[in-house]
């Protein structure tokens, strides 16, 4: 997974001297969080290839990160400072903390680092001035650095202070993470090997309206899996039960219908479900065909007919994209089906049959949750970036990159 860009337009690590000076990384260690313990560190892991390489190459490294989504204010739950532990361990060195990543403290936490020293400042959305991107903010971050690293691709769709407004006050360029996720997305999808299959699962199509909308003009299949899948199924005239649905979305159902039907790719959606009165760990499902569903249950998962023609639909396919579980894969027995479809994409990968791609925090988890992470041809860190790049949007972060160079 470790390739380099086919024709980069942008500046690397390649190009700057990084030796002594005061190199300040935008990161995105926005991980899952329980009890104050980072419940799944991927994000972590792949932002170790660029944190060595400043190491050996004896910066001072200053990481900037949100975590979770503040407003400008400071939220002790929201503190980055638990986060220390978990680099640290990956890193296997010590690495120091900033209680705020602007005023006196900060910079005097700066001014103190050493070469070959690591310090992560405090969640940058605890001031307003991150995400209204507001100039006074992005040059205070931009004074504890000599050169800027973007490392958060899955960042970039924010035209935030720490990934747009400070390319204004220093020279920058891209870490090695924000190159290996360019350089694979634009690979896998930019020009697919076809049959392309999408893969779209969760729980709502309001929050993947865009994506439906645009994978339809792109993909030759899009198999519809999650809760959102029952809105399509609704607006087909089936009956969906206690299950969670947008009835206000049928039309829009519809109208990506046809225009899925205009464009030549065809929409798959389950015949059968798994449906359950209970929504419990265990609870006893009983499979049903999608017109069938009675009216005290939910489908919480695809059946096992509709497993069958999703897993032909993957085995026919030369590039596979894959966002969202097809159930409510949290909840064992309602995982199955993700993890067998899984298990085929993976299969056919294995064999070289198949360049398959996911994105996406949920999707992340329901692979690694099927042991399956690793067994991709890529696995995206990104969530939103991800997913507006495939709508074909501009990021703004990655805009930044690309339109200057480093001094
Ligand atoms: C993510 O988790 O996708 C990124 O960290 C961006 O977070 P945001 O959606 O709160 O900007």
């Amino acid at each position: 997974m470790n390739a380099k860009p086919m024709s980069r337009n942008f500046l690397t690590l390649d190009d700057i001297d990084v030796s002594g000076k005061r190199v300040l990384v935008r990161m995105d260690l926005n991980v899952p969080m329980m009890g104050g313990r980072v419940t799944d560190n991927t994000r972590v892991v792949r932002l170790l290839p660029t944190l060595k390489e400043l190491l050996k190459k004896k910066a001072k490294i200053i990481i900037l990160s949100h975590l979770g989504r503040p407003k400008g204010t400071y939220v002790p739950d929201l503190s980055l400072a638990p986060i220390v532990d978990a680099l640290a361990q990956a890193l296997g060195m010590p690495v120091k903390f900033g209680v705020d990543c602007v005023g006196a403290e900060a910079e005097k936490a700066v001014a103190e680092l050493k070469a070959g020293e690591v310090i992560l400042l405090e969640n940058i959305r605890f001031h307003e001035g991150e995400e209204k991107n507001q100039p006074a903010f992005a040059k205070a971050l931009a004074a504890h650095g000599d050169i800027f690293v973007n490392d958060a691709f899955s960042c970039s769709h924010r035209a935030h202070a720490s990934t747009v407004g400070i390319t204004h006050y220093l020279p920058f360029v891209a870490g090695r993470l924000m190159e290996e996720e360019l350089h694979n997305i634009e690979t896998y999808l930019t020009q697919p090997e076809r049959p392309f299959t999408a893969v779209v699962g969760g729980s709502k199509v309001s929050t993947k309206l865009a994506l439906l909308e645009s994978l339809v003009g792109k993909v030759d299949n899009l198999i519809i899996g999650g809760a959102m899948a029952n809105t399509f199924l609704l607006a087909d005239g089936c009956k969906v039960g206690a299950s969670l649905c947008e009835p206000d979305l049928k039309s829009t159902a519809k109208r990506i219908r046809a225009v899925a039907k205009e464009k030549g790719c065809t929409i798959h959606l389950p015949v059968d479900v798994m449906a359950t009165t209970a929504f419990a760990a265990h609870a006893p499902g009983t499979v049903v065909s999608v017109d069938n569903v009675p009216s005290d249950c939910m489908m919480l998962d695809v059946g096992p007919e509709s497993l069958q023609q999703f897993s032909d639909v993957i085995r026919a396919s030369r590039t596979v994209i894959w966002n969202g579980p097809l159930g409510a894969f949290e909840t064992s027995p309602f995982d199955a089906a993700t993890v067998m479809l899984a298990r085929v994409a993976a299969r056919q990968t294995a064999e070289g049959k198949l360049k398959s791609i996911a994105g996406g925090g949920d999707t992340v988890s329901a692979l690694r949750h099927a042991g399956l992470a690793e067994q991709f041809s890529y696995l995206s860190t990104a969530g939103g970036a991800f997913l507006e790049w495939l709508e074909g949007k501009t990021l703004p972060g990655v805009l930044a990159l690309q339109t200057k160079k480093a001094a």
